[in-house]
């Protein structure tokens, strides 16, 4: 691996072997989503305990003063909303340029595999692949399921994976799912997890994480479970733990619970 690559993928997956990235991208194609409304205030606090943010570059430059940023992940594929027809017909939203100038250290864009766009979307990735290698710049797949969530199943996700990778990605992001150890274990690149909407009760959320990262998972990309989270700081500490201090599910929620983390 030449030098950029392997220094910014060294900036994304820390010296342990994990991540914890932080996804602020969902206004792309959510609009002003619920506790994201403005960015900023959302970031300020939880920021300091990500490994990378996961972020467009309008909120980038609107949202994250340059001389106290994290490694970034440019979001560059969009394109579509929730009203509009179909969220799979994304197309690239931002060149190779445009993220080199903003100083990233990789780019994401959304694949939707078994969609009516799937050959779009994936051929998106392959270029996308081919640009970000002359320039030493990685790309993280993200494996989309817009808004069929059932989809989210062993079998189709290490399908998605997969192919994400054979494509040239070289971080892939997908759901956990039971049976997580088969999408691992069939994607020869890093996996992250996202968290998807808010589930009810923090303890899920630890619990999937930390089965995840036994299962072979680099790491989480997660945004949502954070931010809407009553207790966003003590979310995303309780989280590193798991990630980065080989905390159990029980420790995390401890960590979530305990007053000092809430700020009380
Ligand atoms: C949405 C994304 C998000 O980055 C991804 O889904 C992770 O966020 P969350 O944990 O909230 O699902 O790709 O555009």
């Amino acid at each position: 691996m030449e030098w950029g690559m392997a220094n910014r993928m060294a900036q994304l997956i820390q010296a342990d072997g994990h991540c914890l990235f932080l996804p602020v991208d969902h206004g792309y194609f959510q609009g002003p989503t619920r506790k994201l409304e403005q960015p900023r205030k959302t970031l300020e606090p939880i920021m300091p305990y990500a490994d990378a943010l996961f972020i467009t570059r309008g909120v980038l430059r609107s949202s994250v003063d340059p001389d106290n940023s994290k490694p970034i992940i440019l979001r560059v594929s969009g394109g579509t909303s929730v009203i509009g027809k179909d969220l799979a017909n994304e197309g690239l939203s931002t060149s190779m340029e445009e993220a080199i100038r903003l100083n990233v250290a990789a780019v994401g864009i959304s694949i939707f595999v078994g969609s009516d766009y799937e050959k779009e979307s994936l051929l998106n990735l392959a270029k996308l692949v081919d640009e970000g290698e002359r320039y030493g710049i990685p790309v993280m797949a993200v494996t989309a399921v817009g808004k069929e969530l059932e989809k989210r199943d062993a079998r189709y996700l290490a399908l998605c994976s997969r192919i994400a990778a054979e494509l040239g990605a070289r971080v892939v992001k997908t759901y956990w799912c039971q049976d997580f150890d088969k999408v691992t274990g069939g994607c020869p690149v890093p996996v992250v997890m996202a968290g998807g909407p808010k589930v009810n009760t923090e303890k899920e959320v630890f619990d999937f994480v930390h089965d995840g990262i036994q299962k072979g998972a680099v790491g989480v990309n997660l945004g949502r479970n954070i931010w809407q989270n009553e207790y966003p700081v003590a979310m995303i500490k309780a989280l590193r733990a798991v990630i980065h201090e080989h905390a159990s599910a029980e420790d995390a929620q401890r960590i979530y619970e305990s007053p000092q983390n809430r700020g009380n």
